[in-house]
């Protein structure tokens, strides 16, 4: 069977929507994973997802990239922390905050710790995270983390919020822990709700194709509230905001029209 023909049956047997990303990096993920597995061509591989729960839960995890940190890229986060969330809590009162494709759940603990250390009540806001990967959910919820996540994290942050628990074992406090809500969900299928204040999409428009970002961003703008901020990667930028509606702010930070 040709890639495509693979690639087609894989979408459905998995339920996934595998045309809204790269085709190359799709393909390149699976030749590995088939590598790894021993499994000869791609007729034997889409016999083993159907007849192999191991190696269809393999498929899943090697597909979806986890990697994630707190504070990862120190500056936006900078910026998120001195301007974003204080404009943001300065004309709201109550704060829709979701971290949609949200890993292992450094990115939304991290805005919750920001913004506990402003000093605003739990319950003017609320954050919401999201990833297609149960098994990142699993440990998002845990909030237990390795030194390598924990690099960009200030000691005084590190020593209020974290507490060791084995030889390289962070556990993160539970009044930090309430504050995010995680629940599964596919961004390329599933509808979103609207009225987010802040919404938080790192690090996973660079997988998708031109058509699959398009999509996307107008999706996250119609969720958005007026006024309300989209933060994406580093790497990532929307070339003409205004069609979606958006406006430039710093890097990558894009304001909604009002
Ligand atoms: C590289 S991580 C980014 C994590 C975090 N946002 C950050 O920047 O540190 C990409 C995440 O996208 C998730 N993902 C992949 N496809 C997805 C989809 N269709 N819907 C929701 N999440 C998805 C993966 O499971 C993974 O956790």
């Amino acid at each position: 069977m040709t890639f495509l023909e693979f690639k087609n049956l894989v979408s459905k047997e998995l339920d996934l929507r595998l045309d809204a990303y790269k085709l190359n990096r799709v393909e390149r993920r699976i030749f590995s994973l088939m590598r790894r597995h021993q499994v000869e061509d791609l007729n034997d591989c889409y016999r083993r997802l159907q007849e192999d729960p191991s190696f269809k839960e393999s498929f899943l995890k090697h597909f979806t990239i986890n990697t994630s940190e707190f504070f990862r890229n120190p500056t936006s986060f900078k910026f998120l922390e001195t301007v974003v969330l204080p404009g943001i809590f300065t004309r709201n009162n109550k704060v829709k905050i979701w971290s949609a494709a949200c890993s292992n759940g450094s990115e939304p603990y991290s805005v919750a710790i920001l913004i506990n250390e402003m000093g605003i009540p739990p319950d003017r806001y609320e954050i919401l995270a999201t990833d297609i990967d149960h098994f990142v959910l699993e440990a998002a919820k845990k909030g237990i983390y390795n030194f390598q996540a924990l690099l960009r994290v200030e000691n005084k942050i590190e020593k209020k919020y974290f507490a060791r628990v084995g030889e390289d074992q962070f556990k993160l406090d539970d009044r930090i822990k309430k504050q995010v809500q995680f629940e599964h969900q596919d961004l390329l299928k599933e509808k979103f709700s609207a009225g987010w204040n802040l919404i938080i999409c790192r690090n996973f428009f660079i997988y998708l194709t031109k058509q699959g970002k398009d999509s996307l961003t107008k999706r996250f703008s119609r969720a958005l509230a007026p006024g309300g901020i989209l933060f994406l990667g580093n790497t990532e930028f929307i070339f003409e905001p205004s069609i979606f509606g958006l406006e430039k702010l710093n890097g990558s930070f894009y304001e909604k029209s009002s």
